[in-house]
């Protein structure tokens, strides 16, 4: 149970989200659709960041992974010999007394007795499978023939596509093919606000390997992805890693890690790093009769790849910046008097926008287009927000709020009027310590793009 204060502290955050263009609720002005949600001109940015960090560290700066973006409506086959059409499901429980459908881990236990969580009700039912996949009919025919799902994780794609990739890319193992993309499952309770939703986004990689390389490549991937968390903002202190038992861990998986995030509701799954072994694509294998087979030059052996995969959720790490970078502290305001200040500590790599420019004052024709210079001069090469309106302390403010960590003011020193060595000159403030330093414009792009790295 998360304490009061963590409890105000996601409200706080919720409430921010929606203030400043982070997330809204999908359908809100019909009064939402439940577990789905729309990210706003900010959020759209933080995940953008996110994803091209993701992509950047694991296909474009590696020789051994290539990309794939697969359909998001799948083949019953697929998902027949993935094991989702028999078995991906959860265990609901109804309570007859508020008819609310719960999630059968979600009962609470008191002196012994479950419970239902909303209204302490008894009278449950028992729990009977509940699949969440989400069935649709392809083409104008709404029988059995014309059954397809959305894709419930990206993996199946790029399990059925290994073949075609491994012959174009001609990659020997190891190798991986990486996948970013929308996946849907109905699950029984979404909550948390975008943690558990109805349609999210994943970040796989199917990292295909030989049989004995599985498992030093499961610890492998497991200190790799624990990098990409601290160079994303989230210290180790924050993240926990989990070894999921040989109970609770797919019968197929030879070693699970769940890598948790301290969120303000508890320490919740990020990712998930699995050593699949050979399932996925010896069950493709087997129900589609075509050969998933690797050939080894040098062995001039044939097998099955096994496979280590990092799957990670987009959206739940979206959350975890928003929330690792949330604080106030005491900052003086205008006429220097102390007042709280909210600040998104984001790091700069994945900051929505990098950058505020303001000229001093709005009604100086000199100061704006000497801003407005400074936004052409930085714009190729970062996002940018100007602004003009209001107290500079409130402008700098409203960029601290949203994650901005760095803000430029062209002032008369700019200008030259006091003394003409400051000529064509800023101040560049840094969002968390609040501290300016004056800088020549010239030297703007190269400072700042050495300082988003
Ligand atoms: N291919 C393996 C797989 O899909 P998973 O643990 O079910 O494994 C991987 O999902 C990641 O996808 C999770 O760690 C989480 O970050 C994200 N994810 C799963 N279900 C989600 C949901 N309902 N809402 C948001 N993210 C979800």
């Amino acid at each position: 149970m998360s304490a009061p204060s963590d409890t105000q502290r996601m409200e706080k955050i919720v409430s921010l989200c929606k203030r400043r263009g982070f997330v809204f609720q999908s359908s809100e002005i019909y009064g939402g659709l439940n577990g789905v949600w729309d990210y706003g001109p900010l959020g759209v940015e933080l995940k953008r960041n996110l994803k091209n960090y993701w992509w950047q560290v694991t296909v474009h700066e590696r020789d051994d992974v290539v990309g794939m973006d697969g359909s998001i409506l799948t083949h019953p086959a697929v998902l027949r010999a993935s094991g989702h059409v028999e078995g991906f499901s959860d265990p609901m429980i109804d309570c007859r007394t508020c008819k609310a459908h719960l999630r059968a881990d979600q009962l609470v236990e008191k002196k012994g007795v479950k419970q239902c969580p909303n209204c302490g009700g008894k009278d449950l039912t028992a729990p009977r499978p509940f699949n969440l996949m989400f069935e649709t009919h392809v083409g104008a025919a709404t029988d059995e023939s014309s059954i397809a799902y959305l894709r419930p994780e990206t993996a199946q794609s790029i399990f059925v596509q290994f073949k075609n990739i491994l012959e174009v890319s001609r990659k020997k193992l190891p190798f991986g093919i990486a996948q970013i993309g929308k996946a849907f499952r109905n699950e029984i309770n979404p909550r948390n606000f975008t943690f558990r939703s109805r349609e999210f986004e994943q970040m796989e990689l199917e990292y295909f390997c030989r049989p004995e390389q599985g498992m030093e490549l499961l610890e492998y991937w497991k200190k790799e992805r624990l990098k990409f968390y601290e160079n994303i903002g989230i210290p180790r202190s924050k993240l926990h890693v989990l070894t999921v038992s040989d109970e609770e861990r797919a019968f197929y998986s030879k070693g699970t890690y769940d890598i948790e995030y301290d969120f303000p509701f508890g320490w919740q799954e990020l990712e998930g790093v699995a050593y699949r072994t050979d399932y996925d694509l010896s069950q493709h294998q087997k129900a589609s009769g075509k050969s998933l087979e690797y050939f080894d030059e040098e062995t001039k052996q044939r097998f099955v790849p096994h496979v280590v995969e990092p799957s990670a959720g987009v959206d739940r790490t979206v959350l975890a910046l928003i929330c690792e970078a949330y604080s106030e502290d005491q900052a003086p305001d205008e006429k220097g008097k102390m007042e709280t200040r909210l600040v998104l500590r984001f790091h700069p790599r994945i900051a929505p926008v990098k950058c505020g420019v303001f000229p001093l004052l709005r009604n100086n024709p000199q100061l704006v287009a000497k801003a407005k210079e400074i936004v052409d001069l930085l714009r190729p090469h970062m996002t940018v927000f100007y602004d003009e309106s209001g107290a500079i302390g409130r402008r700098y403010r409203r960029q601290d709020e949203i994650g901005t960590p760095f803000g430029i003011t062209v002032d008369f020193e700019t200008l030259g009027e006091k003394d003409p060595a400051l000529r064509d000159t800023v101040t560049l403030r840094d969002r968390d310590s609040m501290k300016q330093e004056r800088v020549a414009i010239q030297d703007l792009p190269a400072i700042l793009r050495e300082r988003l790295a």
